[in-house]
């Protein structure tokens, strides 16, 4: 039995020259949960050539969905930024990863801190109702560095608000923080600084980063997860895993494909 499935594509939509994201068909078989990555890929020479995908869409959803960075010479993803409606992608049937709610010990305001195409795993835990029953407040923090490269800005800022049955509670609780580094925007600049020099929780309107009440996602560059880790346990947070829950959990979001 081949260890993937084959889905076709549904949409594709291009965000910037560097950045996609596309839905396809998922099989009833495989199952998910929220904040979850699997492998996905194309068959090259007739030989799966795979990498790992956070996936975006929530697990209550029938399609799939997945954002990709575009990297002229990347193995894969040299091929998959050109995929049509109708073609197919292999997608792994075990999907895995650290970035789940259940991961955290329970807390108070849920931070969901995202750069690049980090943000990809938060479109599943911000979409899970489940996130909002477990915290007060959950805030989406998604790092970029040009203001076009704010992907799902309007789902975050229009849609979820308006959404048939999240709309209600989202309004109440989830919290959108987009931040640009590379040109001027609302809010400017690294969120490690913004943490750092009080920005941020000025601007969300709580208080600083604590351990007692705050509970953390981390998905990004080798970089940025390790600056953010270290603020995290300076600040007395302890990480988590899949056997032992903590005060925040990291995933590496798969830049160089
Ligand atoms: P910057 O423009 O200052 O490099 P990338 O596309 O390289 O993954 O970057 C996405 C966003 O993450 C950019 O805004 C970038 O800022 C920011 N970033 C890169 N490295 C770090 C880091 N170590 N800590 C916090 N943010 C970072």
């Amino acid at each position: 039995m081949s260890a993937f499935l084959e889905e076709r594509v549904l949409s594709v939509h291009h965000w910037t020259d560097r950045l996609f994201s596309f839905t396809t068909t998922r099989d009833t078989a495989l199952r998910f949960s929220n904040g979850h990555f699997t492998m996905i890929g194309l068959r090259v020479d007739g030989k799966p050539l795979l990498r790992a995908y956070s996936i975006a869409s929530p697990n209550y959803e029938e399609h799939l969905e997945f954002l990709s960075i575009k990297v002229e010479n990347g193995p894969l993803t040299s091929r998959l930024q050109h995929i049509q409606v109708g073609d197919t992608i292999i997608v792994g049937k075990k999907p895995t990863g650290t970035l789940l709610i259940d991961y955290l010990l329970p807390g108070k305001n849920l931070y969901l801190i995202g750069t690049g195409t980090g943000l990809a795993p938060w479109l599943a835990v911000a979409r899970d109702p489940e996130t909002y029953e477990r915290f007060d407040k959950v805030v989406v923090v998604h790092g970029v560095r040009q203001v076009e490269e704010l992907a799902y800005h309007d789902l975050f800022e229009k849609e979820l608000p308006a959404h048939e049955f999240l709309g209600e509670i989202v309004k109440d609780k989830l919290i959108y923080y987009p931040t640009v580094t590379r040109e001027p925007f609302r809010n400017q600049g690294r969120i490690t600084d913004l943490i750092n020099d009080g920005t941020f929780p000025a601007n969300i309107g709580l208080p600083a980063l604590n351990p007692e009440t705050d509970r953390v996602m981390l998905c990004g560059s080798p970089a940025m997860l390790a600056d953010l880790k270290e603020m995290m346990e300076q600040r007395g947070f302890k990480e988590g895993n899949t056997t032992t829950p903590g005060d925040f959990v990291i995933e590496r979001a798969f830049v160089e494909k």
